[in-house]
């Protein structure tokens, strides 16, 4: 059977990462990093999404021997030059929970027409240390001026998804994981093991 460790303490998330790779391959065993010896959290200090993303995998992929799969999201304001950027979880500062974040970011928008914005989902999937694939998958949407909708969870309430004229926060949790910028990326991991990518191949 073949292990996959997904590099994050985050339940929801691995819940959510579960529920799309179960489609790749029935023999896949997924793990997180609570249930192996992974030593000290990495800290995610690259200058880009794919970065972070690779600089996961490509660590706890050597401190584990596991093959990994990081991965490394948020949301880009074309306005604010790519703004939160990478550092949208800690864009309001360290305590900070989604309510600071949304209304700092209505702040800085209150003047602004340019409302285009889009989040970005790069994932990593790395072995003994070294890259194997690399994916990005985006979603393009416009910041409203006040929040909108109830689920979801971080910027969702203020992300407009214009073809259906609703805020993430407004839409049913499988519609959003159906067309999500962490949607896009996995769908095409997906891809990447249902075509044998974590197979061991020989070195010669
Ligand atoms: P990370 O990928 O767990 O580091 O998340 C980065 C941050 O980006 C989150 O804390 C959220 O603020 C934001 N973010 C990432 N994906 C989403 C999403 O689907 N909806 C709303 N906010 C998101």
């Amino acid at each position: 059977m073949t292990a996959l460790l997904l590099a994050t303490r985050n339940r929801g998330k691995k819940r959510e990462l579960e529920h799309f790779l179960s489609a790749a391959g029935a023999s896949l065993r997924l793990l997180s990093l609570d249930d192996v010896a992974a030593g000290e959290d990495i800290e995610e200090t690259g200058g880009t999404f794919a970065e972070n993303a690779r600089l996961k995998a490509g660590h706890y992929s050597r401190v584990t021997g596991l093959d990994t799969l990081g991965d490394d999201s948020g949301l880009e304001v074309a306005a604010l030059g790519g703004r939160p950027g990478v550092l949208s979880a800690r864009y309001a500062g360290p305590g900070a929970g989604d309510g600071e974040r949304v209304a700092k970011l209505l702040d800085e928008m209150r003047d602004v027409a340019d409302r285009r914005a889009r989040f970005v989902s790069a994932v990593c999937i790395s072995r003994r240390g070294a890259a194997l694939a690399q994916f990005v998958g985006t979603v393009e949407g416009l910041i409203l001026r006040e929040k909108r909708g109830a689920g979801g969870f971080g910027y969702d309430p203020l992300f407009l998804f214009p073809p259906l004229c609703r805020t993430f926060a407004e839409l049913p949790l499988a519609e959003k994981n159906r067309i999500s910028h962490r949607a896009r990326a996995l769908e095409q991991v997906r891809e990447f093991i249902r075509r044998g990518g974590l197979e061991e191949r020989p070195l010669v």
